[in-house]
């Protein structure tokens, strides 16, 4: 049965719960595993309890379609999972709903369109080449590094100077706690000093009549529709920070899990180091519009995204009871959807476990758009997807291009990498690994 979005969903008579596990899901074992197990026994549907909660897990692209799409309205809420997160943050775009969502979502949305991203360019690119600087002078001295640290530490840098530009210097120290610490009450305490520092800065600038193109200059441009107001501080500081929070774990992740990626498949860092080589003949970071012709590169980011999604569980609340296929699904059910098993479905991906970046080649069979919309969505999808998604996409590919072409991580542990399925697909221990500059 299919209804579009905001239409009355009648649920037929005959419609079914879908079979599940009898045993709670016990927090002993990781939940993504959890989850995987009993995909394999149930298939793409089943219901379980779920922290005290009534979950259907759906793992096919038409289930998640109807719920991030077609019927978004009726699953705009996010399930308990989010509700830890809104504790910290108070509400702001992640964990707000109905109407103060909508206005919020509108007036952020102008800090990432293309030309908001593009402006942020220096942002992106100075702490990677100090970075890539940092570990050129490790492989000059035979120096290991810890990639996971570095790379989430610049990622921070990345994020706080694209949000506070020119007042970063006054938040970066407590930041760099919260990146420290585990979610705990301690990070409550943390973020409520930091809205007030964020409050603060918003004064200042208004007082000195400081304009500024950062995501915090840009947010205090917008206005609402209603009644052509501003963002109240205190919003503005709860937006500013959940910001940094999504920004952040996210697409340090995902780097982490490229640089071990790439270093076990050197094929694969071969042919994108050649096309790096060939469209950047020199060291001079790349141009914003010149991102796009970098193809290879560009599945090799895909595919990473494919395997490892950094954000590997969004949930949902039914407001009303809806169907998903024969199924009934009554009012107030939550609906987890994992990007990383459909990713990895095995009736989706062909060798789902491979890494295999030129399965993204649009002109071979099987490749993207001859698959179903929702096979691939590790930034989400519809309304509520992820607003970062542009600006973290050209994060990740300057990282790469700045880093990859003169340097090579190699990585000597002979374990493979687990993960660790926290709020973000994790690696379970960090990746020390051995810079070495590649000869031309
Ligand atoms: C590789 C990096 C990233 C990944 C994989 C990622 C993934 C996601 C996903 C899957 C969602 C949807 C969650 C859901 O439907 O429950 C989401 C939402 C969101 N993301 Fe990202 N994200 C990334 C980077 C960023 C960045 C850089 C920012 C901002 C600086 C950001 C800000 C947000 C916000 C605010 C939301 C909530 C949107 C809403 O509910 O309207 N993300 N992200």
């Amino acid at each position: 049965m299919k209804a579009s979005a905001g239409s009355a969903m009648t649920t037929a008579t005959n419609a079914r719960i879908p079979p599940g596990p009898a045993e709670p899901y016990s927090p002993k074992e990781d939940l993504l595993r959890w989850m995987q197990r009993n995909f394999e026994r149930y298939g793409d549907i089943y219901r379980a309890s779920v922290y005290g909660s009534d979950v259907y897990v759906v793992n096919s692209p038409d289930y998640a379609e109807h719920v991030l799409l077609r019927r978004w309205q009726n699953f705009l809420r996010k399930g308990q999972a989010v509700k830890r997160i809104a504790l910290s943050l108070g509400n702001g775009l992640i964990s707000s709903n109905g109407p103060l969502w909508v206005k919020q979502r509108r007036m952020i949305q102008p800090a990432f369109t293309r030309e908001s991203v593009a402006a942020l360019r220096t942002a992106i690119v100075t702490p990677n080449v100090a970075l890539r600087d940092r570990w050129q002078a490790a492989a000059r001295s035979n120096s290991s590094v810890n990639v996971t640290q570095d790379v989430s530490s610049t990622v921070l840098e990345v994020t706080l100077l694209a949000i506070f530009g020119a007042d970063y210097g006054r938040v970066a120290a407590d930041f760099h706690i919260i990146a420290d610490e585990s979610r705990n009450l301690e990070f409550a305490q943390t973020c409520n000093a930091l809205a007030k520092v964020i409050i603060q800065i918003a004064e200042d600038r208004r007082r000195q009549d400081r304009d500024a193109s950062d995501i915090l200059g840009t947010m205090m441009r917008s206005r609402d529709r209603d009644g052509g107001r501003p963002m109240p501080d205190t919003q503005l500081a709860r937006e500013a920070l959940t910001l940094v929070i999504a920004g952040h774990e996210t697409t340090a992740s995902v780097l982490n899990w490229i640089w071990y990626l790439l270093s076990r498949h050197p094929r694969v860092e071969q042919k994108m180091v050649a096309e790096i080589r060939e469209l950047l003949p020199d060291a001079a970071p790349p141009s914003f519009d010149s991102l796009g012709r970098f193809t290879y590169t560009r599945q090799v980011i895909e595919e990473a995204l494919r395997t490892y999604p950094p954000l590997w569980l969004m949930t949902r609340n039914a407001k009303a009871a809806d169907q998903l296929g024969e199924y009934l699904v009554p009012a107030g059910t939550e609906i987890y959807i994992s990007p990383y098993l459909l990713q990895r479905h095995p009736r989706l991906w062909p060798d789902a476990d491979q890494f295999t970046p030129e399965r993204f080649d649009a002109g071979r069979p099987g490749a993207e758009g001859q698959r179903p919309r929702l096979s691939m969505c590790p930034f989400g999808a519809g309304p509520r997807n992820c607003i970062g998604e542009f600006f973290a996409r050209v994060e990740i590919q300057l990282h790469l291009l700045l880093i990859a072409r003169g340097l090579h991580l190699r990585y000597d542990d002979p374990r493979a990498a687990e993960t660790v399925a926290a709020v973000n697909l994790l690696s379970r221990w960090h990746f020390i690994m051995q810079p070495q500059l590649r000869r031309w």
